[in-house]
C-alpha cells in the first residue's frame, strides 16, 4: 500500500515538472521579435524607394559633413599657392613645405606610424622589401632613388591619401596629422641612407653589415 503511494508520488512530481517544461517552453517562444525584424537597410542594398535604386544616399549637394570642412590646402591636399615653383620632376604642382613646424616628436610619431603601416611593404629602411612583398606582393619602388629623394613633401602626402597604383589609400586609417608625419619620416630616413654613402669607407662598411645583420634576424622570422 505505501509502496502504491510513493509510486504515485513520483509520477505526480514528474507530471509537474513536465508541466513547468511546457509553460516555461510557451513563454519562451512567445518572445517577439519587432525590434528584430524593423524595416532597415544594409549597406549599399538596392531599393525601390528612391527613384535612383540606392538605398544609400549621396551628400546634399553644397553641404559638408561635421568636422569634414578640410579648407587648408596644404593641410589636407598637400599643395601650397607657391607649390609650381617648388616642385620636382615628380608630383608638380604639390608643396615642398610642412604644414606645421617639423619637431622630434613628429619624427618620433612619423616613425611609429610608419612601422605600422609602410613598413609591411616598403620596408623598415625604405627600400621597398617589406614582408607583404617578399610574399609576393607587387614592389614599390625605394624611397631612396633620385626621383623620389627630389619629390616633393606635398607629393608623399598625396600618395598616402590617395593611394598610387597598386598602393592603396590610407586616409581612412592615418589622420593628415600622422600622414604629415609620416613624410617627416620617410625625409629622415632618405637623409640617413645618403650619410652612409657619404662615411668613410671602413663606417661604411660598419653600417651596412649591421643592416645584413637586421636583414637576416628578419628573415629568421619568415618561417
Ligand atoms: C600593401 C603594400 C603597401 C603599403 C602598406 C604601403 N605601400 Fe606604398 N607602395 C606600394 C606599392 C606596390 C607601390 C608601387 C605602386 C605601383 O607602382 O603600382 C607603392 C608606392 C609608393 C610610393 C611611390 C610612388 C611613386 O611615385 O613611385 C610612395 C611614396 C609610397 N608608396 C608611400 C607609402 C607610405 C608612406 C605608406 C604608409 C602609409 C605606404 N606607401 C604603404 C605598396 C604599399
Amino acid at each position: 500500500m505505501q509502496r502504491l503511494a510513493k509510486r504515485r508520488k513520483a509520477r505526480t512530481t514528474k507530471a509537474m515538472a513536465f508541466a513547468f517544461c511546457l509553460f516555461t517552453f510557451a513563454f519562451l517562444t512567445a518572445c517577439r521579435q519587432d525590434m528584430h525584424d524593423q524595416p532597415k537597410y544594409r549597406p549599399l542594398r538596392p531599393t525601390e524607394f528612391f527613384d535612383d535604386g540606392r538605398s544609400s544616399r549621396p551628400f546634399v549637394e553644397g553641404t559638408v559633413a561635421r568636422g569634414h570642412l578640410d579648407e587648408d590646402d596644404l593641410l589636407y591636399r598637400g599643395r601650397s599657392d607657391q607649390s609650381a615653383a617648388t616642385a620636382g620632376a615628380t608630383g608638380q604642382g604639390f608643396a615642398d613645405v610642412f604644414p606645421f613646424p617639423v619637431t622630434r616628436q613628429v619624427v618620433d610619431r612619423g616613425e611609429e606610424r610608419y612601422n605600422i603601416y609602410c613598413s609591411v611593404c616598403h620596408d623598415k629602411s625604405g627600400a621597398g622589401l617589406g614582408m607583404i612583398v617578399r610574399r609576393g606582393y607587387r614592389q614599390p619602388p625605394s624611397f631612396h632613388i633620385e626621383r623620389l629623394k627630389t619629390a616633393p613633401a606635398g607629393y608623399f602626402f598625396d600618395v598616402i591619401t590617395n593611394g598610387f597604383g597598386a598602393m592603396p589609400d590610407y586616409s581612412a586609417q592615418i589622420t593628415a596629422q600622422d600622414r604629415w608625419a609620416i613624410v617627416a619620416y620617410i625625409r629622415a630616413l632618405q637623409k640617413t641612407e645618403q650619410n652612409i654613402e657619404e662615411l668613410n669607407e671602413s663606417d661604411r662598411e660598419k653600417v651596412k653589415a649591421a643592416k645584413a645583420e637586421g636583414q637576416k634576424k628578419t628573415e629568421g622570422h619568415e618561417k
